[in-house]
């Protein structure tokens, strides 16, 4: 089919002899196209670049260049080497024939010619030209798709580096705020340990002033006496005021009496030297430090909560130290991360006593075994602590460590202390926080730090 167009299609004509012209343009014009005519190969490459015909039908014998190098000269010519070429030869030239199509003629048609057949092929070939032409266009603008393409991908590209940038800045401001969280999160360990060490201090202290209100008393009666004796009162009133002030009963309860002061004294000495002990916090320098101190104070600080209650017996720590040098560490740091573990197992407690009778719980009572222990080949020491608690599932399991991760109540957790007590061993220390946790058994945390 031939393409509508507005534009209709022009041939050129490039014949030496006028009588073929006439009658090959005559025959064209009958189909409503426009014809052009050079008459030697010179003249027809001119106006082929000058008009940019639809096809040209060239003639192989012409004075001056022939056909096959104005053929080659149009061909090599980036402006017209599109237009289609159809050779005029004569019948019997089978030679000139392949020639022509290897110069890059499409076609060619012999001469006498046969009108139909002209126009039939010329029809053919101004189709092929045509899809060719829309062949190219669709290719072009296929390029041009692909270059859009690229562009946007390149777009793309720059926009994921720029919100990744963003993204790293709002990570570094994620951080800080962690940090300050840590802080707050220290701030909070810390407002619970006051309560505690309260709670800690009022005990020693109620049976203390308790005890001395008796004892005033007993002193009392016990002066009074001396100065019957030494105003030398009588024998029977004597041995009234013992019977009234019940001497026997004095004599045995006031040693006892004492005796409890000095515990209570000796208690509140014992959380005195723990809270110093755990405040250790030496953040700018290490300091060569025992751990089972550390251990040990962070118990004693905690002991309101291992106390037996109505809810519960006494929680049961089994120790388990090794002989260790002391280690160069942050102490209150440290401490923190023994309390952090202490108290996630009393927690754990807490929750698995709720659904046990007293009577249960004291069948199989809650534990935590704490040890140390020294690994010379890798000069490391490892503290374990490990409960009979409720366990955790695996899917629980892997997100302890990251930060805010609770499966308390709001209020109670803020999920801070494990991701804070990985950074203080990993991050301070260059040593490993690791837990093994089995639901329905218990659950092991592991520290190792560097010698
Ligand atoms: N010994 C344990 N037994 C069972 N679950 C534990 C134990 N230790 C930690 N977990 C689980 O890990 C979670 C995260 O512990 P983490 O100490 O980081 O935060 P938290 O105890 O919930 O809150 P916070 O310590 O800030 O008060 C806990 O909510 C709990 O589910
Ligand atoms: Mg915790």
């Amino acid at each position: 089919m031939i393409p509508i167009s507005l534009v209709p299609v022009r041939i050129l004509l490039v014949d030496d002899t006028p009588t073929n012209l006439k009658v090959l343009s005559e025959a064209l014009q009958g189909q409503g196209w426009k014809t052009l005519m050079a008459t030697d190969g010179e003249s027809a490459i001119e106006q082929a670049e000058y008009a940019l015909p639809d096809l040209i039908l060239l003639d192989v014998m012409m004075p001056g260049i022939d056909g096959f190098e104005t053929c080659q000269r149009l061909k090599a010519n980036a402006k017209v080497q599109h237009i289609p070429i159809i050779f005029m030869t004569a019948l019997s030239d089978s030679i000139n024939k392949v020639r022509g199509l290897e110069l890059g003629a499409v076609d060619y048609i012999t001469k006498p010619f046969q009108q139909e057949e002209v126009i039939a092929r010329v029809k053919l070939h101004l189709s092929i030209s045509h899809l060719n032409q829309s062949l190219q266009t669709k290719i072009a603008e296929q390029a041009e798709t692909e270059a859009q393409l690229q562009q946007l991908a390149q777009e793309l590209e720059q926009r994921v580096r720029d919100r990744t940038a963003e993204l790293e800045i709002s990570l570094h401001q994620l951080k800080t705020t962690q940090l300050q969280l840590v802080q707050s999160e220290k701030m909070s360990t810390l407002g619970q340990l006051v309560a505690g060490v309260g709670h800690e201090i009022n005990n020693p202290i109620n049976f203390v002033s308790g005890n001395l209100k008796h004892i005033d008393d007993y002193t009392r009666d016990l002066f009074a006496l001396i100065q019957m004796y030494q105003r030398k009162d009588s024998a029977e009133d004597i041995a009234e005021f013992i019977e009234d002030i019940d001497l026997e009963y004095v004599a045995e309860d006031l040693p006892k009496l004492i005796k409890s002061i000095h515990e209570g004294v000796h208690r509140l000495k014992d959380i005195s030297l723990s809270l110093r002990s755990f405040a250790r916090s030496d953040i700018s320098s290490k300091t060569e430090f025992q751990l089972r101190e550390g251990i040990e104070s962070t118990i004693m600080l905690l002991k309101h909560r291992l106390k037996a209650n109505e809810k519960h017996p006494e929680i049961q720590i089994i120790r388990q130290y090794a002989e260790l040098p002391p280690i160069s560490c942050y102490p209150g740091q440290l401490n923190q991360v023994f309390m952090n573990l202490i108290a996630n197992a009393i927690d754990a407690f807490e929750e698995k006593n709720e659904t046990r009778s007293y009577a249960e719980i004291v069948e199989s009572p809650n534990m935590i075994w704490i040890s140390t222990e020294i690994d010379r080949s890798n000069q490391t020491v490892l503290i374990r602590v490990k409960d009979n608690g409720l366990g955790m599932l695996p899917e629980i399991q892997s997100q302890i460590f990251e930060p805010s991760f609770t499966t308390k109540p709001v209020g109670k957790g803020t999920g801070l202390g494990l991701p804070i007590s990985r950074q203080i061993v990993n991050e301070k220390h260059g040593g490993q926080l690791e837990c093994r946790s089995i639901v329905g058994e218990g659950t092991e945390f592991t520290i190792s730090l560097p010698i």
